[in-house]
């Protein structure tokens, strides 16, 4: 299977990247990522030395760009990573959220479409669906819970699912998207929640955590988002949403704390709330458990204790970040050039 993953350069995505090169020894990967500040070839190193493997640097709302790639590669099957993702910047700066999320999977959706791709896969989150209020811990999001969104980012992101389906249903195109909750693990940017109060207790910063640190979310490997999406490509219905998320319910402070503890190091301090800050998400993944046998295998404290340990034995790849030189990897790399 040839799959082209969009936004493998980024946390999910990359990891994404090593999930079906290390799964499947016969399949080949098409990455095509825009390299945005939250891109990071960098993360891709080892992909690149794999002839299995092929970068495209390029926008997913370029056209022109998409269908060179996709008469090129013919690829059997599209998972669409490439996203803003980032709730804070999208409080700050909505329009590019627009943009390259609703936008751009149209733009993926006509290149599947004249190109007969087989299968596209859109990434979703469960944050199109809102939040759960914190005193009702009998509820819970399923596929059916309506879509009722609180960000400029998850706006875009259920935009996106509706065009999805709306494809699907006008055109027949072969789709399928997952929700997910919130992901942790290796190659997390770090201005989201775990990998920012990871490194900033590391570097002697204090821990800013939002309001009281009451909100609660649910938070799921990375691997195990991986697996399940794999599965849907591989075995999912057409034209059905699948929710993925491991019953892990926790608040943000109870994460901090847990990461100061670990760490036996860093200064929480509380600071002024998000605006529109949702209160609680929590998965219910029946259906992904029920019609494609989809369970996570790891439980929060190891992956907690590993994600700590792989960003104190990956110093480089999130130092480069925070003083800016992964951007100069693509240069020498590629001597600038796009392919
Ligand atoms: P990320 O920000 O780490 O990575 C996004 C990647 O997309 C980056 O490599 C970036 O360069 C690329 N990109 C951005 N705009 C692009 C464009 N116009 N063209 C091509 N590439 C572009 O995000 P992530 O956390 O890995 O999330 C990946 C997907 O999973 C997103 O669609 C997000 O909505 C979804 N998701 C994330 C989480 C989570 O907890 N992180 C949970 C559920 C769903
Ligand atoms: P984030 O990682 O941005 O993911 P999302 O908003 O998509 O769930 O934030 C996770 C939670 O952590 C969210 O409730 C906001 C909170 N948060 C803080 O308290 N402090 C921070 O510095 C950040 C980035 C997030």
């Amino acid at each position: 299977m040839k799959i082209l993953v969009t936004g493998g350069a980024g946390f999910i995505g990359g990891n994404f990247v090593y999930y079906i090169l290390n799964k499947y020894p016969h399949d080949r990967v098409v990455c095509v990522d825009k390299l945005t500040y939250a891109g990071n070839l960098e993360t891709l190193e080892g992909a690149l030395a794999d002839p299995r493997f092929v970068f495209y640097k390029a926008d997913i709302t370029n056209r022109r760009a998409m269908d060179g790639i996709f008469a090129k590669e013919k690829p059997d099957a599209v998972v669409n990573f490439a996203a803003e993702s980032h709730v804070d910047r999208s409080i700050s700066n909505p329009s590019v959220f627009l943009k390259t999320n609703i936008l751009g999977t149209q733009v993926l959706l006509e290149a599947c479409r004249k190109y007969g791709t087989p299968r596209y896969h859109q990434v979703s989150t469960d944050e199109v669906y809102g939040d759960l209020p914190l005193d009702r811990p009998d509820l819970f999001f399923t596929e059916t819970t309506p879509l009722h969104t609180s960000s400029p980012y998850s706006a875009s992101k259920a935009s996106a699912d509706l065009l999805v389906l709306a494809y699907y249903r006008t055109y027949g195109a072969p789709v399928t998207i997952s929700r997910c909750s919130n992901n942790y693990g290796p190659y997390h940017f770090p201005e989201k929640l775990i990998p920012l109060m990871i490194t900033s207790a590391l570097e002697g910063r204090p821990l800013p955590v939002y309001g009281t640190g009451a909100n609660v979310r649910d938070w799921l490997y990375v691997e195990d988002h991986c697996a399940a999406i794999d599965l849907i490509v591989r075995g999912g219905r057409l034209g059905e949403v699948y929710n993925v998320g491991g019953h892990n319910e926790k608040t943000n402070l109870e994460v901090v704390q847990t990461i100061v503890k670990i760490l036996g190091k860093g200064e929480i301090v509380y600071v002024k709330d998000r605006a529109g800050h949702d209160l609680r998400y929590a998965i219910d993944p029946t259906k992904i458990r029920n019609e494609l046998g989809w369970e996570p295998t790891v439980k929060f404290d190891d992956g907690i204790r590993r994600t700590v340990d792989w960003y104190l034995t990956h110093r480089a790849w999130w130092e480069h970040i925070l003083s800016g030189s992964y951007k100069r990897y693509y240069k020498k790399m590629y001597g600038g050039a796009s392919k």
